[in-house]
């Protein structure tokens, strides 16, 4: 039997809401491929047959490989509280068509895609929910840190605000109807556990206060579609000014994007992708070809690659 799993790339943070909010987008996504054989294997329950479109980058181990470590997790909490104890193996394709540490939630729409594919192999034990902690598990072995706004939004879709890790409680916000992002990723990395390392350790209650403030209004402008407070809310005071530094030409790309119309830009995820969102097609459309022609301004061989959803 042989089931394919797919998940989205997703933006973590959306500006103000660092590690609390993300949403997943429609594409790109990756794809995970898995086969069940009944015999078992003497070495892991699950083995990674061909990963593609890494460029060999991705570890081959299952339980180092993000996609293969969350599938043993999801077998292993079969084992312990389920009553279900697999003794079959499980071969792994895994079809990479998000890029690496692009701030596009790479890691995430893997592991996703891998326990969307393993709970239908196996029938469904498992409820979307269950499979999201697994999902964030997947995070900490891809970066060092168990963050959820990329993993829930992978697995859950629409926008997810995480009002507690421990325990985990997620809470959905469906996009409202007109909101529409643009994606532009410059083709550099930039990895996640060093785009966490610049951040401040502590920060002042006055800007934490100016933080808060914006997430709540941000969450407000969605529930009501209000599109200019989700403009005005857009807004970083905390991990944009350290990450920026990180992200050539990043005050120019927003400058751009701003000037094409969008309602707001900030950092996608750790970066070094940025996303602007519009309340029309036509406007995220403009947003992507000022934003791709502002990253070629400062660098005229950086390319960077646009998607509107
Ligand atoms: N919240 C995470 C961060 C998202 O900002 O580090 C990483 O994509």
């Amino acid at each position: 039997k042989t089931v394919t799993g797919f998940a989205s790339a997703t933006i973590g943070n959306v500006a103000c809401g660092f590690d609390v909010l993300g949403f997943a987008i429609k594409e790109p996504g990756d794809e995970v491929i898995l086969t069940l054989h009944e015999e078992s294997s003497s070495e892991s329950p699950v083995s990674i047959k061909t990963i593609h479109g890494d460029g060999g980058a991705l570890p081959r181990d299952p339980k180092k490989n993000t996609s293969s470590f969350v599938v043993l997790k999801f077998l292993e909490y079969l084992r312990n509280h389920k009553g279900i104890d697999f003794q079959g193996h499980i071969d792994l394709e895994l079809k990479k068509n998000l890029p690496l540490s692009s701030g596009m939630g790479s890691s995430a729409a893997s592991a996703a895609a891998a326990l969307i594919a393993a709970n239908e192999l196996l029938g469904g034990p498992c409820t979307k929910m269950e499979l999201v902690h697994f999902a964030i598990e997947g995070e900490r072995v891809a970066c060092g840190s168990a963050h959820a706004d990329n993993a829930a939004p992978a697995m859950l879709g629409n926008f997810i605000l995480i009002r507690s890790y421990n325990p985990l409680d997620l809470i959905t916000i469906p996009p409202p109807d007109q909101l529409y992002c643009t994606l532009a990723h410059p083709h550099i990395e930039l990895r996640t556990a060093y785009a966490r390392s610049v951040l401040p350790r502590s920060i002042s209650l006055k800007t934490a206060t100016e933080q808060w403030g914006n997430v709540g209004a941000l969450i407000s402008g969605l529930l009501t579609s209000d599109y200019e407070l989700i403009g005005r809310a857009l807004v970083d005071v905390i991990a944009e000014p350290k990450r920026a530094t990180l992200i050539p030409g990043f005050y120019q790309v927003k400058e751009a994007a701003l000037g094409a119309g969008a309602l707001g830009c900030s950092i996608a995820g750790s970066g070094p992708s940025i996303f602007a969102f519009s309340s029309s097609a036509a406007t995220a459309e403009k947003a992507g070809t000022a934003m791709r022609n502002a990253f070629l301004d400062i660098d005229e061989h950086l390319e960077a690659d646009i998607w509107v959803s």
